[in-house]
């Protein structure tokens, strides 16, 4: 990819957006740019922002446009996304943030936003079976045969389900995604910049299409 490339990789909650993005930006060491890793942090931290999104993200809710356009506008301006382009995960999420953010990056645009597809009843099965480092944010996959305390073989952290992944926050999670989150890809498709991905095969075959999209892309 040619440094300074800027993406967005759209998709269901539980489609691959982290998995695949933690992987694109080793290895064209681009910055990633999760807002669900953002607000998970600021919880962590318990700064005022935390406290205010723990209770939505927990019960599966949307964090306001206006708090979410302010934070990704202040991180974009950062040297490193400034410099070497970005991947966005998890945002845009409403035809209002995507507005916002193509007024934010007017002077270096979106090159090509990539909607990774994957049907709902395969992203509850994934979602219900997603652990995850709350150090790192590596994924695993759950199959019921693991070592208690289940330890990070990447960075030694403690492995533990997140906290909206019960069944009741996943479905409100998928209900605003079709409400919310859907209409971006009518948005992005009909200015030519959508690419759509089939997010249902095996994590190496979605990363090769990913990289022949974005390669294409940047041709
Ligand atoms: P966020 O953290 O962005 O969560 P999400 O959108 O719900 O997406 P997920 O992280 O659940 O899914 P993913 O696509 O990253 O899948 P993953 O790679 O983990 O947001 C959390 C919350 O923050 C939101 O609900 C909201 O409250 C708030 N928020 C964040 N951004 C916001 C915004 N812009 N505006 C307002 N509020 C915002 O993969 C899932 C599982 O599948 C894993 O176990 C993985 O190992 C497995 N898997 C991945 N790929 C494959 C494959 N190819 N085959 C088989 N299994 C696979
Ligand atoms: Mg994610």
């Amino acid at each position: 990819m040619i440094p300074g490339a800027r993406l967005i990789i759209l998709g269901r909650q539980g489609a691959g957006k982290g998995t695949q993005c933690v992987r694109l930006s080793r290895h064209y060491v681009v910055p990633h740019i999760s807002t669900g890793d953002m607000l998970r942090a600021a919880v962590r931290e318990g700064t005022e922002l935390g406290l205010a999104a723990q209770k939505i993200m927990d019960k599966g809710g949307l964090v306001g446009d206006d708090i979410m356009v302010g934070l990704v506008d202040e991180r974009l301006q950062r040297l490193d996304a400034a410099s070497r382009g970005y991947i966005l995960d998890g945002f845009p999420r409403t035809v209002e943030q995507a507005k916002s953010l193509d007024g934010i990056t007017t002077d270096r645009p979106i090159h090509v936003v990539i909607d990774l597809d994957v049907p709902r009843e395969v992203v509850v099965a994934r979602i219900s079976a997603r652990r995850v480092c709350r150090d790192c944010g590596t994924n695993y996959t759950a199959t019921g045969r693991e070592k208690q305390p289940w330890i990070c073989e990447v960075c030694g952290g403690d492995v533990m389900q997140r906290d909206d992944d019960t069944p009741d926050a996943v479905h409100r999670r998928l209900d605003l995604y079709e409400e919310q989150t859907a209409p971006l890809i009518q948005f992005y498709g009909d200015d030519g910049r959508l690419v759509v991905v089939d997010g249902t095969q095996t994590t190496d075959q979605v990363f090769g299409a990913l990289t022949e999209v974005i390669e294409r892309s940047r041709r």
